[in-house]
Formats: structure tokens, C-alpha cells, sequence
């Protein structure tokens, strides 16, 4: 199984039950979902729940860093989310640009380089985007971790931005294959997830990264994220390494 060791040459810091150090998933993509149902379940506004859910990010992100994880994509605001009441959105903006605020020096320190995709519109705060800008020049020597938040990202208008740039730039039709739409995507760079985790037992995708899962290993737990933890980060990741990857082929030895 390709993973963290031949894809980039990062190292597992801790050793974990279970892990196989050699075969962590080079990229990890998360669906953080269920933030509304856990503060609703408790009595407390959904908002609370969005807040609560900065501590599941971060020890998440330091599970990631003890299992020598590359990449580490998270959804953090998608294009159908604008529908959501306003003063919800409103409070996501600010959550997001404080949040920025709040930890990018510790991200920093731990050579955690950040990135973003999506749509950078009229919608975003013009004081978000500038918050996104400083973090990722502040990390962008960092090679520990690529740590990337889809922030108004949607995988179809992620597509049509790519094909818009590809038409944009004159390209013949039959020059257009599959690398050159990559090539076109938000991150050109970023790798395809190995691995994609969705919470709260939800078991759709809601327009994540749809170029890049075409075969990624979904696993989908019960946990809203709220009270997701790098233990549940270690589990899908058990799980991950029992799956057997054979993108269209046949298992290797038969
Ligand atoms: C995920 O939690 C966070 C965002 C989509 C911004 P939700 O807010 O979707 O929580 P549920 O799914 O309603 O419980
Ligand atoms: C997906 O969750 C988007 C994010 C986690 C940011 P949603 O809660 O928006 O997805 P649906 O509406 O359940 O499909
Ligand atoms: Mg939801």
C-alpha cells in the first residue's frame, strides 16, 4: 500500500498500537460534520457546536503530526453552506478569521504549512482572505505537514474554475486530458486523499474534493466531530490500512 513513507518522505513521530508507520495514508481528508446536532443535543446553539469543534481540529491535527500524515484537508465551510441562516454564516466568518488568528503560531511552530481551496468570492470577508494570506506566507517553508482548509469549497465549482482557466489559456481540446485538469484544480500540488473520514454518520460525500476521491478509501464513523479525537484518527486509519487498494487492477500475486 503507497503511503506516507515512498509519497513524501515524512516520518511517524510516536508509535501507535495498530499503525503500521509505514503505510499511513500520505493524505487525509475530513469531513467535520455534526457540530449543530451536538450542541443541539446538549441544549446549546448550534454556534457552540462550531466552537466546540476547534478542539477536535486541533488534537486531530496533532495525531496527524504523531502519525507522519503529509496532508491533512479538512471542510470547513462548503458553497451550499451560504444557505445556512445568517447570523449562522455570519458567526462561521468570524469563528474561521479568529481562529486563524488564534492558532497560526502554534501551527507555525509545528512546520505545519497551511493552505487553502475554494472560491475566494465576493461572499468571503475581504478580513478572512487577508487572515488566510498571512498564515500561509507565516508557514509556507513548513514541510512537516501540509495542512489545508477547504474554506467555500465545492468539487463542482472547483471543476468549473479548473475548465474555465483550461479554456482561458487557448487550450486545444485534444491537448485536455485528465493531468491537465489536475493541473488546473485549487492545489495542483496537493496529492489525492488516500483516505477520507466523514462524521456524524452521515454517508454522503456533499461536494468534497469529488475530482480528487475517485479512489480514496471512505470511512464514515458515528462521532460527531465535536467530540472527534486523534483516537478516532488512529481507528480510521486501522481501518484504512485493512483495506486492500486496487485502483481498477487486480491484487498484487494473483
Ligand atoms: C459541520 O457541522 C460544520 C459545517 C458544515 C460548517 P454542521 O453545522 O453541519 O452540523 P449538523 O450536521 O447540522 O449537525
Ligand atoms: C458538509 O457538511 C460541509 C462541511 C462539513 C463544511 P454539511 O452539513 O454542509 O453537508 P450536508 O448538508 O449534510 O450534506
Ligand atoms: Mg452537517
Amino acid at each position: 500500500m503507497p503511503g506516507a513513507a515512498e509519497a513524501g518522505g515524512y516520518r511517524a513521530r510516536v508509535d501507535v498500537p495498530g499503525i503500521d508507520a509505514r503505510a499511513v495514508p500520505a493524505h487525509v481528508a475530513i469531513v467535520m460534520d455534526g457540530n449543530g446536532r451536538w450542541a443541539q443535543r446538549r441544549g446549546l446553539k448550534r454556534t457552540e457546536g462550531h466552537a466546540a469543534g476547534e478542539e477536535a481540529l486541533f488534537d486531530t491535527v496533532e495525531g496527524a503530526l504523531e502519525l507522519g500524515i503529509g496532508w491533512l484537508t479538512v471542510y470547513a465551510f462548503s458553497t451550499e453552506n451560504w444557505k445556512r441562516p445568517a447570523d449562522e454564516v455570519r458567526y462561521l466568518m468570524k469563528f474561521n478569521e479568529s481562529l486563524l488568528v488564534r492558532r497560526r503560531d502554534e501551527m507555525h511552530e509545528r512546520g505545519v504549512r497551511m493552505r487553502f481551496v475554494g472560491r475566494r468570492d465576493w461572499r468571503v470577508p475581504r478580513r478572512l482572505i487577508r487572515r488566510m494570506d498571512e498564515a500561509i506566507e507565516l508557514t509556507r517553508h513548513n514541510r512537516t505537514m501540509t495542512f489545508t482548509i477547504a474554506f467555500n469549497y465545492g468539487g463542482r465549482a472547483e471543476i468549473v474554475d479548473a475548465v474555465r482557466a483550461i479554456v482561458a489559456e487557448g487550450v486545444a481540446p485534444e491537448k485536455i486530458d485528465e493531468r491537465t485538469i489536475r493541473r488546473h484544480l485549487y492545489d495542483p500540488e496537493m496529492p489525492d486523499p488516500d483516505l477520507m473520514i466523514r462524521t456524524s454518520g452521515e454517508y454522503r460525500i456533499s461536494n468534497y474534493l469529488l475530482w480528487e476521491i475517485a479512489y480514496s478509501e471512505l470511512v464514515f464513523t458515528d462521532v460527531l466531530w465535536p467530540d472527534f479525537r486523534r483516537k478516532h484518527l488512529f481507528d480510521a486509519v486501522r481501518e484504512y490500512q485493512r483495506r486492500e487498494r486496487r485502483f481498477g487492477g487486480i491484487e498484487a500475486g494473483t
